[in-house]
């Protein structure tokens, strides 16, 4: 049974899709065993505890560094025997110490088709710049912010009257199928990075 952990910050729906594919078994022999959030009041640990999974609070605020603080995550994640971690809007940026822990095992979902558009306000930066298509990326963690190896992307039409909110809840439909599919890709072994590249076995 793999293992996986979850960091979130917030709503928590690519977290919801994740769970939802492993109780239906689109996902195989694994199990969410935790979710951390930075954030107490965050619905992704509601709904952790809906589903029975631990869902734990690390308070920011306790630590006297972001690597004090980021040393805890990496504590539980290993307690948990985390195989794969995923970040399903995590607001923060991971310290070396938390990539190199669990080196090419963290991936991340990003609302854009990076390299464009990375950091916060993905869809909000596709709009003013006045692209035409954007989507989302599924990606593997490294030092920077939102470079990492890809490993799935997904084109979404950008609509003439497009919001960002509009455009982030096309994109989002997508999310919550793009994330699971790496998952399960992730797990079964199909997954080899070379360099930049992700290499699919389908
Ligand atoms: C998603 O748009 C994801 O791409 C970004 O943060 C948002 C999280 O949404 N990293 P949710 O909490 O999974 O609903």
């Amino acid at each position: 049974m793999k293992k996986i952990g979850v960091l979130a910050s917030g709503r928590g729906t690519n977290l919801q899709s994740i769970i939802d594919s492993v109780e239906n078994k689109e996902i195989e022999n694994a199990e969410v065993s935790v979710v951390i959030s930075d954030n107490k009041d965050a619905l992704a640990l509601k709904r952790a505890k809906k589903h029975e999974i631990p869902a734990i609070f690390i308070d920011p605020t306790k630590f006297r560094t972001k690597e004090e603080f980021d040393e805890e995550i990496v504590r539980v994640l290993k307690e948990y025997n985390c195989d794969l971690v995923l970040l399903a809007g995590y607001m923060r940026i991971l310290s070396p110490k938390v990539v190199n822990a669990f080196k090419w095992k963290i991936m991340n979902i990003h609302p854009a088709l990076l390299p464009s558009f990375p950091g916060v306000n993905a869809q909000k930066q596709a709009l003013e710049y006045g692209v035409k298509v954007s989507g989302c990326t599924v990606h593997f963690v490294d030092e920077g912010v939102d470079t990492g190896p890809i490993i799935l992307q997904k084109a979404v039409t950008v609509e003439v009257n497009d919001t960002p909110n509009v455009l982030a809840d096309r994109i989002l439909k997508e999310e919550n199928r793009l994330y699971p599919l790496a998952v399960k890709l992730f797990l079964e072994g199909r997954l080899e990075i070379e360099g930049r590249k992700v290499k699919i076995r389908w």
